[in-house]
């Protein structure tokens, strides 16, 4: 059983990345740690323990981090993922406290303390581990590895940008603590937008229907989620649940190892994640771009572990 902690901005589809985990016996969620993305952070740490609540695993820790990028204010995506976050589906709020721990503490406690066997799985912007490693600057070499959904890669047809023509909302929102992330030598793994708005990874609404038939509250949740996203965008989109995807089973994705630049500051290339030549990459390491998935096995795995019983 791999042991993960999620650093999340709950969020539609960190909530589907939350619920594939959850149902997912190669994986075992240590503690959830949240950031300002999606919405703000109090409502991000809210969403986390609403949907933990919902399956009683009120046993998962969850504690709270950034409540705004390193320079920049927060700009949210409450338009996208409704007013509260989830989509209106209607959980009550939580009533879980948080845990004492900063995100960061509470990051540096478990990872230090682990026999380097934890994986961190990061579907928002990357704040909480910027800080984290800005605090506890071995905390890289204590990282079984770092799988994080972020960026624009220009790899496939679908490469480009969200939040900008040319950058990807995570890596946009926070471009300096991407920075940090990504040059601090730990085993990364990133999956962007060439994958996850690829159509054949997004769910339709024959999908939903799908959904639908089932009544476990898996389902019954996950159709609430979908719906929402479905109803005003036309389809669902499984950012955050493609990066989770990578350790359940890798033979989904292809990959290549290449720097990474993050352009940072304000401009327009605010947020850009810029594959380098070798031979210009000065001291960056070489990270893990996902350059190609196998989108039908992709969403046959995450409806099996949604409709399972
Ligand atoms: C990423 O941005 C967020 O809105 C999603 O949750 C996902 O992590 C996609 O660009
Ligand atoms: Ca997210």
């Amino acid at each position: 059983m791999k042991k993960v902690i999620l650093d999340m901005d709950p969020g539609i589809d960190d909530a589907l990345a939350l619920l594939l985990a959850l149902r997912s016996p190669e994986i075992q969620v240590l503690g959830i740690t949240t950031v300002a993305g999606n919405a703000p952070v109090e409502m991000t740490s809210a969403n986390a323990r609403r949907v933990l609540e919902y399956f009683e695993m009120t046993n998962i820790p969850v504690a709270t981090g950034a409540a705004k990028p390193l320079n920049h204010p927060l700009v949210d995506a409450l338009n996208y993922h409704g007013p509260d976050g989830l989509g209106q589906c209607g959980l009550p709020p939580p009533r879980l406290p948080l845990h004492p721990a900063k995100a960061w503490d509470f990051l540096a406690q478990l990872i230090s303390d682990s026999q380097a066997n934890i994986i961190l799985v990061a579907t928002g912007p990357l704040t909480n581990i910027a800080h984290a490693f800005q605090r506890y600057p071995e905390l890289p070499k204590f990282l079984a590895k770092l799988v994080l959904m972020g960026g624009a890669y220009d790899l496939t047809p679908f490469g480009k940008g969200n939040q900008t023509p040319f950058a990807e909302f995570n890596i946009w929102q926070d471009p300096e603590a991407a920075y940090i992330v990504f040059s601090c030598g730990a085993d990364i793994s990133a999956v962007g937008l060439d994958m996850s708005m690829d159509p054949t990874t997004c769910l339709n609404s024959q999908h939903l229907e799908q959904i639908k038939t089932s009544h476990t509250p898996t389902a019954h949740l996950t159709a609430k989620l979908v719906e929402y996203a479905i109803k005003r965008h036309g389809r669902c989109e499984l950012h955050d649940p493609l990066a989770l995807a990578t350790l359940l089973d890798a033979s989904l994705f292809d990959f290549i190892s290449v720097p990474v630049e993050v352009i940072t500051g304000d401009g327009w290339d605010r947020g850009i994640t810029r594959i380098l030549p070798l031979e210009k990459r000065d001291k960056l390491p070489l990270i893990q771009v996902a350059t190609a998935v196998d989108g039908p096995r992709f969403l046959k795995l995450f409806l099996s572990r949604i409709l399972e019983e």
